[in-house]
């Protein structure tokens, strides 16, 4: 196993079961979502490449992309790294599709026909002959999920595809889903600031033996850095259209009571956030994102910090609902009045 060194320790990324169909990842992962623009410019290629072998050689092996991700640039960049650094059998890729631009407009589609171009296309950029985990990025309500997942598992019995996942999907479209074909993996928000998927999300993935891949763990940026990052957000930066993003004064309090409980232990206010995800369970595998070194090393870090039952009731407390204002996603807001999106039953399906 290889091993990080942050903060004076050395650590060792574990390997860890993901879902109940063998998939095997390491027990954190890297979020490359930021890496195209987004969050702020596209990074240049030749740096994040050296990030991801940087992530790989640490033990970080599990690399999570999207077709929507720049878009199809991310997939690009993946492909490339992959192939300079012959890292092809040492990584588990994790794609989505369901996302699409048209006419610069978002549009989610789960139509069969689409789901096969999709994945060609990904598998085609990503220069790889099987994609590990293959995420549906977002439900496509005018398309039955059974339908969907008719499409997905032939391209597993095809061998274009190893696991399926879900992400950003209600209790009841993962049950519809697994029951045609065994769900890997479901992709949500969370955080210490993001647990609506505590009430009902996480009970079902753990009756059904599927994953939980917790994306945004350090809250966008916001749990590391508070309102600083929020102040330095360049033009463009997508955050700032977030809701949360827009009520930094007063959801500064929880920054900053973790960035306190940080000092006390000796580690920083985004080891601590990342850790709290960490601690949620075995079947538990969050993917920072980052675009630096350091924050990589960190990230890895987080892994050997310790939290007993009284700090992790203490953490939670700094995100009780008063605390929190603003919804986590643009996409809370938008309604079935914007004929440009899909229609929409539930936020919890977009
Ligand atoms: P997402 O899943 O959407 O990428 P996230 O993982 O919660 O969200 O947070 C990503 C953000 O946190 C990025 O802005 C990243 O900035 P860098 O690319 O500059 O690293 C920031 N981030 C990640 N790890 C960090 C760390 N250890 N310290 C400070 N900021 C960090």
């Amino acid at each position: 196993m290889a091993s990080s060194s942050s903060l004076g320790s050395t650590v060792t990324v574990p390997k860890v079961k993901l879902g109940s169909q063998g998939l095997v990842v390491s027990a954190q992962g890297l979020g490359c979502f930021g890496m195209c623009g987004s969050y702020g410019l596209p990074k240049p290629d030749p740096d994040m490449i050296k990030l991801i072998h940087h992530a790989v050689d640490s033990g970080v092996t599990f690399l999570d992309t999207s077709d929507l991700y720049g878009p199809h640039t991310n997939e690009i960049l993946i492909g490339k790294a992959l192939k300079e650094g012959g890292l092809r059998n040492k990584v588990q890729i994790a794609t989505k599709f369901g996302n699409r631009v048209i006419d610069g407009k978002l549009d989610v589609c789960g139509d069969p026909a689409y789901v096969r171009s999709a994945c060609e296309a990904s598998l085609k950029r990503l220069d790889i002959d099987c994609i590990d985990l293959y995420y549906v990025h977002r439900i496509d309500i005018r398309v039955p999920i059974e339908v969907t997942m008719g499409e997905l598992k032939k391209l597993v019995e095809e061998r274009k595809v190893k696991y399926i996942g879900l992400s950003e999907a209600s209790a009841s479209t993962i049950r519809r889903a697994h029951a045609v074909h065994p769900i890997t993996a479901v992709q949500q928000e969370w955080s210490l600031w993001t647990r609506d998927l505590e009430d009902e999300i996480v009970p079902t993935c753990r009756e059904l033996g599927i994953g939980i891949v917790p994306y945004s763990p350090i809250g966008r940026g916001f749990l590391a850095a508070g309102p600083s990052l929020v102040e330095n957000l360049t033009e463009g930066d997508f955050r700032k259209s977030f809701p949360r993003f827009q009520n930094v004064d007063h959801n500064k309090t929880i920054f900053e009571r973790l960035n306190e409980m940080a000092t006390r232990k000796g580690c920083t206010a985004a080891q601590l956030a990342l850790a709290w995800v960490h601690h949620q369970g075995t079947d538990v595998v969050p993917i920072p994102g980052t675009t630096k070194f350091e924050n990589l090393n960190q990230n890895i870090g987080a892994l050997s910090v310790k939290l007993t039952p009284e700090e992790m009731s203490e953490l939670k407390s700094f995100a009780s609902s008063d605390v929190v204002k603003g919804e986590r996603h643009v996409y809370m807001q938008l309604t079935w009045k914007n004929s440009e999106t899909p229609p929409l039953s539930s936020w919890k399906d977009i």
